[in-house]
């Protein structure tokens, strides 16, 4: 058993390449107001994989940039695994294909390093890391880094409510010994129970029950929170500076962020100082019956959210986490990933110095589990952000019309034959090639 610091050391983002406009294009084709997705959602725009990307494109070329960055090659990855909701075979993992694509690019090849497939839907690149995390500290891992990479393409059927929530792209982060980026907490909080809110049987395309989803994703991160401080002690406001939630769009966000805030507010200097304005928060043994209990309880929510001292800890704690996610929607297994990196940027634009600085990270998977842990920022940690190249990536996404966006949603459609062509030219990058004679996918380089 090792004690050495063990966290993520590097991380790389790859969106899909085209862009599915919210405000523009989409809320007019479906005859809504665009405030209801800028404002009621959060979200200005989703990314979408051109024809020739996948799952495993977008995973391969966010690893193969992370590799080719850090200057490793497959010797020193002792394990790839690949986290996914939308897999396209029930034997053959995706971290299969992404190594193989890795072998055309580096010398060597990757016959020594344990390969899976993890799935607990958004919730599974948490647990990869996990899985990560314990293998270097049980050891085992004969000083190689652990390859993590969450990748999905997050579509929903045609006029269901969760479109405007759709989104796809992949991220990969490398686990290892003394790590650049964060550092792991080894205290971890979980809230899981067996939900029927969000699932995909042996189908492409999600069966949602979207209301309810929101208030299982509420009631299992609160579990996830209570949890946590059993083993991390009380958590206060002033204890972390960055909350990256999971977040399917950030108006989730922002009803989640209310409730935690009331929660870690609690028996607080915060409350006494609120007490003033909006009273202290009602307490369960000062009710006769559940039902006032909980309607004073949405009663104070509503006033907590107004006060200054929420909006002044959300702006700073929450908001900056969500800047990504509002351009490219909800990227699953990746999400709450993405909104570490959404924040830490903004934190690094600001010319903050971080280190030593925690974000309090809530990951969830609907089905449902929440996980809730601490990660502590690392002395390199403004170089490994600095070294991303997701803006650009974002300004040069191709916008789609409405028409071609229709169509483009056929073509990722397994259940409808459409032969659409590419809306933009591959360069330097990893792209479907095919199928092979056993129904495998192919998948090749171009320069
Ligand atoms: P909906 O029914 O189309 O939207 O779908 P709505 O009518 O509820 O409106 C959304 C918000 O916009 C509301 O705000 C409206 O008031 C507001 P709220 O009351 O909730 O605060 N609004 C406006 N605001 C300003 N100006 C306007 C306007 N019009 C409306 N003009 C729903 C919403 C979330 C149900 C849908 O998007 C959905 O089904 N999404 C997919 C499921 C989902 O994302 N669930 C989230 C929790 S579960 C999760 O996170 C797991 C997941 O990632 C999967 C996994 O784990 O694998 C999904």
């Amino acid at each position: 058993m090792t004690d050495t610091p063990v966290g993520i050391d590097a991380i790389e983002i790859h969106t899909g390449k085209l862009k599915l406009d919210l405000a523009e294009t989409f809320a007019p084709a479906m005859g809504d107001s665009p405030e209801k997705y800028t404002k009621g959602l959060g979200l200005h725009a989703s990314s979408f994989p051109d024809t020739y990307e996948d799952i495993v494109t977008m995973g391969a070329n966010a690893a193969h940039r992370l590799m080719d960055r850090k200057g490793l090659e497959p010797d020193d990855i002792g394990r790839i695994d690949v986290a996914t909701e939308s897999a396209f075979d029930h034997s053959k993992p995706v971290s299969t294909y992404i190594a193989g694509c890795l072998e055309q690019r580096f010398e060597g090849n990757f016959h020594h390093a344990n390969k899976g497939e993890r799935k607990f839907a958004c919730v599974a690149g948490t647990q990869s890391i996990d899985d990560a995390y314990n293998w270097i500290r049980a050891d085992r891992h004969r000083g190689r880094a652990a390859l993590v990479i969450a990748t999905d393409t997050a579509l929903y059927a045609r006029d269901d409510p969760g479109e405007s929530t759709q989104g796809a792209g992949a991220v990969a982060m490398l686990i290892d010994e003394d790590p650049n980026l964060v550092e792991l907490s080894t205290e971890q909080g979980y809230g899981s129970a067996d939900e029927t809110d969000f699932l995909k049987p042996q189908q492409q395309f999600p069966s949602v029950d979207g209301k309810r989803s929101v208030k299982v994703y509420l009631a299992r991160m609160r579990e996830a929170l209570v949890d946590y401080e059993r083993v991390g002690g009380t958590i206060h406001p002033d204890d972390f500076r960055l909350g990256p939630f999971h977040t399917p769009f950030p108006g989730m966000v922002r009803k989640a962020a209310v409730l935690a805030y009331r929660h870690i507010t609690r028996g607080t200097d915060i409350e006494d100082e609120l007490a003033e304005d909006i009273g202290k928060q009602p307490r369960r043994e000062a009710f006769d019956d559940e039902e006032a209990f909980m309607d004073a309880l949405a009663d104070y929510t509503d006033e907590l959210k107004e006060t200054d001292h929420y909006l002044e800890w959300y702006d700073r704690t929450i908001d900056p986490t969500l800047d990504i996610a509002r351009q490219v929607g909800n990227w699953y297994t990746g999400s709450v990933h993405v909104a570490r990196v959404s924040g830490l940027k903004s934190l690094a634009e600001a010319g903050e110095d971080a280190v030593g600085q925690n974000l309090l990270v809530g990951s969830y998977g609907s089905g449902a589990q929440a996980e809730i842990h601490v990660e502590t920022v690392q002395e390199n940690w403004l170089d490994e952000i600095d070294a991303l190249n997701i803006d650009e990536q974002l300004e040069n996404r191709y916008d789609l019309t409405f028409e071609e966006y229709e169509d483009v949603h056929d073509a990722h459609n397994y259940d409808e034959d459409s032969s659409v062509e590419e809306f933009t030219a591959p360069d330097g990058e990893f792209v479907f090639d095919g199928w092979g004679r056993m129904g495998e996918r192919k998948y090749r380089y171009v320069e």
